[in-house]
């Protein structure tokens, strides 16, 4: 069949709500019909209504996701190249592209990383607004947001001194996967804002750092490029998954993730809705309407008001299926032999009912606060949960193993978990800053940071061995007690982006504000 070639001047006709065409990496595609089905929500395509919307689609989705969602008859030809520059109006550098330029100019050198906040504070600037908030961003007021970093604050230790610790071993298994240290890369969506290589970078990091990658449901790259990416044959993957409304499209990802030699199954229990991520929204609503009054006041009135839910929170339509309950377990069980391991789990209760529904593990998590803001922090219910675990006769860290993400950023932290019963910790947010900043070098030397600080805390505590890790090590008499004073946690103040109220045109009453997002 011939392929037509189409004019742009053709093209940017067709830029309204009623008769809306598009330019994707080159092709023309008619997107009407799709227009409001589009999980991500209208704003976005129309202000690239009749235009090339290359550069908003690109860092979002995977190239496949066009055949996944629209019938091939919307596509209706190759867009004809600009004779007169040799570029389409994606080339052109936007006000944010610059200033992203500049900032990524004017970064300092990957030796001047001295811990996880530093990426996070590089990444801030370097970042595009919409991706630094949306990675940025947690559940309405981002109490257990903050809190799942500050609740480490409130485990002291007891170093035990006099203990040979000319050598530490940092080494450690996970599903019975032998790693490095008990540190592992956790699931996180829309890698490619971060880095174009998105979770491939992550992949070749942890392969060269020896540590596990969960892979994402909604990773950029599919599971092939994911395992081609792997360093080594050998290097383990876990895979995360969000369980569609379709179970035979899950069943498909799943079986398709064992077929691959993944070696363990993560099904994600906290997502039954999203929850409210107020810093994005905002950015978006700016975004989106500052710009739509540049473009065309038509799309505005049709367009605006359509902001209030994160977009994420439509694309779940189907990915996500809140039905999802204890009684499907022994369906996941029937159609895949990898271990089972459920990652939200909030409470001891839910803990031990994994356990004897006959999964291998848990991850304590909320997600990283990004959806029940109060539900507490992993590590607050670490121990009430080996306890638990313990009552019914299981042994954690043998029969069934406890991990927990949220708030990682030290070595300590580490260290910490473990003797609490856990048997690893999950990193999100700063691996993708140190991807976003300095790729795969970023991630490998904040890994290398995690390993140093963890092996100095082991050394400085008596505890040459994971095994030595032991819960005497730590005093956890406050753990609970949310009102301990403590010394104020500059570092993690200063790089945290405070969350901001609506403010009037004019900026009176201002002192700051989103920078960021000033366009
Ligand atoms: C999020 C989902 C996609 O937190 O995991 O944005």
């Amino acid at each position: 069949m011939m392929i037509r070639t189409i004019p742009l001047d053709e093209v940017a006709q067709h830029n309204k709500q009623d008769d809306l065409w598009i330019i994707i990496h080159g092709k023309v595609y008619d997107l009407t019909k799709f227009l409001p089905e589009h999980p991500g929500g209208q704003n976005i395509i129309l202000k690239y209504a009749g235009k090339d919307g290359t550069r908003a689609f690109e860092p979002m989705h995977p190239i496949a996701i066009i055949d996944r969602f629209l019938s091939p008859d919307v596509c209706l030809g190759q867009a004809a190249v600009n004779p007169a520059s040799e570029e389409t109006v994606a080339e052109l550098e936007t006000e944010e592209e610059k200033r992203v330029r500049l900032a990524r100019e004017g970064m300092p050198k990957l030796e001047e990383m001295y811990n996880s906040f530093d990426f996070e504070s590089v990444a801030r600037s370097v970042l595009k607004a919409d991706a630094y908030y949306y990675f940025s961003s947690g559940a309405s007021d981002e109490i257990s947001m903050r809190e799942n970093h500050n609740a480490y604050h409130r485990i002291w230790l007891r170093p035990r001194v006099m203990v040979n610790v000319a050598e530490i071993a940092t080494m450690t298994t996970m599903l019975g996967s032998k790693v490095s240290m008990p540190l592992y890369i956790s699931a996180t969506a829309m890698n490619k804002m971060a880095h174009p290589e998105a979770e491939k970078v992550l992949t070749r990091a942890a392969g060269k750092c020896g540590i596990i990658q969960m892979i994402p449901t909604l990773a950029c790259y599919s599971l092939d490029d994911l395992v081609e990416a792997r360093v080594h044959s050998d290097q383990p993957q876990w895979f995360q998954l969000y369980v569609d409304t379709d179970r035979k499209v899950t069943q498909r990802i799943v079986q398709q993730a064992e077929a691959k030699g993944v070696k363990g199954l993560f099904i994600t229990v906290d997502l039954a809705g999203i929850g409210r991520r107020e810093k994005y929204l905002r950015q978006k609503y700016k975004q989106e309407n500052f710009e739509n009054t540049q473009s065309s006041d038509d799309h505005k009135s049709k367009s605006s008001g359509s902001t209030t839910s994160a977009p994420v929170n439509k694309r779940r339509g189907t990915l996500v299926d809140p039905s999802l309950n204890w009684s499907d377990i022994a369906w996941f069980k029937s159609i895949t032999k990898m271990p089972i391991i459920l990652k939200g789990i909030q409470r001891y209760e839910d803990a031990v009912l994994a356990y004897k529904y006959g999964c291998a593990g848990v991850v304590l998590s909320n997600h990283g606060g990004r959806q029940l803001d109060f539900s507490p922090s992993p590590i607050e219910i670490l121990p009430e949960v080996i306890d638990a675990l313990k009552c019914e006769g299981c042994d954690p860290r043998k029969d069934f193993e406890v991990y927990v993400d949220g708030g990682i950023r030290r070595g300590s932290d580490i260290f910490k978990a473990l003797a609490l019963g856990a048997k690893g910790c999950g990193i999100g947010r700063p691996s993708l800053y140190a991807m976003a900043c300095y790729g795969d070098e970023g991630v490998k030397r904040l890994l290398e940071i995690y390993q140093n600080e963890l092996e100095i805390c082991m050394r400085l505590m008596g505890a040459p061995t994971i095994a030595d890790i032991k819960p005497e090590m730590v005093d956890i008499r406050n753990l609970k007690n949310h009102f301990v004073s403590s010394p104020t946690d500059y570092l993690a103040q200063q790089t945290y982006e405070k969350l901001q109220p609506t403010r009037a045109a004019d900026g009176s009453n201002s002192s700051g504000g989103y920078q960021l997002s000033k366009l």
